[in-house]
């Protein structure tokens, strides 16, 4: 018997990266796993990867920046298997720039997906959550998990706009774990220097903006980590479980940081 067994979760940006290795994560913990994504293709492929593995998983395009997606992308999981269980709001995106070169379009960009639309993504799962029986007696009836950052706990004068954009993410899980407990718990997870393509896209905007060679921004960057190594998705899966799972019913409202200790460094 594995702690996820019977449980529905549905995870969203989950077609590569961190959202992935927490999708396969659960599958393996037991989780039956809607794997949604702004890229059908991806979801479709890391569904079969759960498939494949033995699992049961379903996909679905869901571009989060449209809310109305996200909560027919709820309404599948459901009709596919019944209920929800847990949410996995990991989607995000980031763009490099200068302070004083943000644009009302570029935070708009972000803001549409790290913050807005995470803000309806657990608006809509609550909804769903809250009409269900507990998972157990005495348990929660779901649980909700964002993909923060330790870009939301400091400043970033590269990426105010995304960083800003973290800060809401673990202010939305505060305010969010107080709206509904005691029925659901809602926790943030914060990444640090985690390598995939989001830090790829990262080191070549930073690159091209400051002139310098191509993975030097990355390369300054493992410097201060003091783990001695990149984050790797598989880092963040063992937490994602812990929060989808009974160990963590009276933990709520927390942004735990997986980065390897850069935060306190
Ligand atoms: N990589 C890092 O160092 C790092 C650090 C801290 C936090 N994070 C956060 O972790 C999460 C996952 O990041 P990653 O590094 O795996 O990124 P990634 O770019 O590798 O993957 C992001 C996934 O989200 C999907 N996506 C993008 N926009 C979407 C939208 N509008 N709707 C639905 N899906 C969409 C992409 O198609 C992709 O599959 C993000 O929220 C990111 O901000 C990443």
């Amino acid at each position: 018997m594995s702690l996820l067994d019977g449980r529905i979760a549905l995870v969203t940006g989950a077609g590569r990266g961190i959202g992935l290795a927490m999708a396969l994560r659960l599958a393996r913990d037991g989780a039956t796993v809607v794997v949604s994504d702004i890229d059908e293709a991806a979801a479709a492929a890391a569904a079969k990867m759960i498939q494949t593995g033995g699992g049961t998983a379903a996909s679905i395009r869901c571009d989060v920046s449209d809310p109305a997606q996200t909560t027919a992308s709820i309404a599948f999981a459901v009709q596919q298997f019944g209920r929800l269980d847990v949410m996995i709001n990991n989607a995000g995106v980031v763009r490099v720039q200068p302070f004083l070169e943000v644009q009302p379009s570029d935070w708009d960009f972000i803001h549409a997906v790290n913050s807005r639309g995470l803000f309806f993504a657990v608006q809509a799962a609550a909804k769903q959550m809250l009409t269900q029986e507990p998972l157990a007696p005495g348990r929660p009836r779901g649980k909700i998990v964002n993909v923060a950052s330790i870009a939301g706990r400091s400043g970033r004068p590269m990426f105010a706009a995304y960083a800003a954009s973290k800060a809401a993410a673990i202010s939305i899980t505060q305010s969010a774990a107080l709206a509904f407990a005691p029925e659901l718990t809602v926790n943030a997870i914060c990444p640090g220097i985690v390598e995939t393509e989001m830090w790829r896209t990262i080191d070549k905007q930073w690159t091209e903006h400051d002139g310098r060679p191509v993975g030097s921004a990355w390369k300054d960057r493992l410097q201060v980590i003091p783990m001695l190594r990149p984050e790797r998705p598989e880092d963040l899966a063992g937490i994602a479980s812990f929060f989808s799972g009974p160990d963590s019913d009276y933990v709520t409202g927390q942004s735990y940081h997986v980065d390897g200790g850069v935060l306190m460094a």
